[in-house]
């Protein structure tokens, strides 16, 4: 089965067996035979890096039934289909009135991933407004329904992260609060807002903020192909963050914890690597925290470059960066 269309850096490689599942009921089925033994999950393709063909077989769940199941204090709770489309789910849930997951449009991917990763943008972790995941467990034969805390999210980090491939997340429900409680405080999005005239935002107008920004920052993967951040920001205690902003001023550096969150973009354009090409595995011109395919290349090649990225880093900085999407076909 060729891949190249079901990963947004678009890179070319083929799976040995992959399965679409519409029914979820029908997994305990499909994962008891052994020719689909150690399945993995492929969603959006938007978080992965196919750095070869994938050993495993595929399992793709397509279902996107979304239902609201009723008001909870002041959110409503909406269960959806993990093979849901994101975006379009956040923009359902605005146009039904609730609240919560507006910081998050655009971005690429489905439902069913979102609470793998902890999808987070622009001052919200999708994590905060999930009331509960429904999951499969191959191994035990198991059906889960886990607690938001038993989810164990943290910046780009889950229970489901933890342990890849342990469980298979059939479907998501979200707690929305009805009332807006605009989240502006990142970077660039009350500027946004300002610009466009706005000073009471609805959702829907937070909405559209971010989708202008992640337009204008962000190449989409449908026209270059990419997987948005290549690497996580890196969480480094407060002490030695201090000392490198004191040394590299203009350094950005968040939080207030014993773990500080520096910006990976900086310190990958600070050793030049922005614009960088290397054949067709390239540095977003625009984001140096983004990795592109300009057409032909492998999912090797991207390997490969971020490889040189990371040493770069670690050498000049002392800093280890960490990829975010998932390296398949290879080790990080
Ligand atoms: N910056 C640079 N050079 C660049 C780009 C950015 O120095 O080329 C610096 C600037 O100082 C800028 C700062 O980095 O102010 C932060 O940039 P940005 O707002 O784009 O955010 P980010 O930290 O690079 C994170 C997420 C994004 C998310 C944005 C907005 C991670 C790994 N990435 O990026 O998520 O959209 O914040 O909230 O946490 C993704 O996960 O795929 C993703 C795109």
């Amino acid at each position: 089965v060729p891949l190249q269309g079901r990963n947004s850096f678009g890179v070319a490689a083929t799976a040995g067996l992959l399965a679409e599942v519409d029914d979820p009921e029908s997994l305990p089925g499909l994962l008891a035979r052994p020719e689909f033994g150690r399945a993995m999950v492929l969603g959006g393709g938007s978080n992965l890096l196919l750095a070869g063909d994938p050993q495993q077989p595929l399992v793709a769940l397509t279902g996107q039934r979304v239902e609201v199941l009723g008001e909870q204090g002041p959110a409503t709770r909406v269960r959806v289909e993990a093979g849901t489309h994101w975006h379009r789910f956040v923009l359902h849930t605005l146009e039904l009135g609730l609240c919560g997951l507006e910081n998050l449009a655009l971005i690429p991917g489905t439902v069913g991933a979102a609470p793998i990763q902890n999808i987070g943008a622009y001052g919200v972790e999708v994590g905060e407004f999930v009331h509960a995941v429904r999951a499969y467990e191959p191994a035990t034969g198991r059906w889960h329904d886990f607690s938001r805390a038993d989810c164990a999210f943290a910046y780009r980090d889950s229970l489901f992260k933890q342990h890849p491939d342990r469980f298979v997340v059939t479907a998501v429900e979200f707690a929305l609060p009805r009332e807006a409680a605009p989240r502006l405080s990142y970077a660039g999005l009350a500027e946004e807002l300002a610009r466009a005239g706005i000073d009471r935002p609805t959702a829907r107008d937070v909405a559209d903020a971010v989708i202008a920004i992640r337009r204008r920052k962000l190449p989409d993967p449908a026209v270059l192909g990419n997987a948005g951040s290549f690497f996580k920001n890196p969480l480094v205690p407060a002490a030695r963050a201090g000392a490198l902003v004191e040394s590299n001023p203009g350094l950005p550096c968040y939080g207030d914890g014993p773990l500080r969150k520096l910006s990976a973009a900086w310190l990958i354009e600070a050793c030049g690597w922005k614009g960088h090409r290397d054949g067709d595995a390239g540095v977003s011109p625009g984001h140096a925290l983004v990795l592109v395919n300009h057409g032909q290349a492998t999912g090797a090649q991207l390997l490969a470059l971020a490889r040189r990225i990371a040493g770069s880093v670690q050498e000049r900085f002392g800093v280890a960066l960490e990829p975010e999407p998932r390296v398949v076909g290879d080790q990080w």
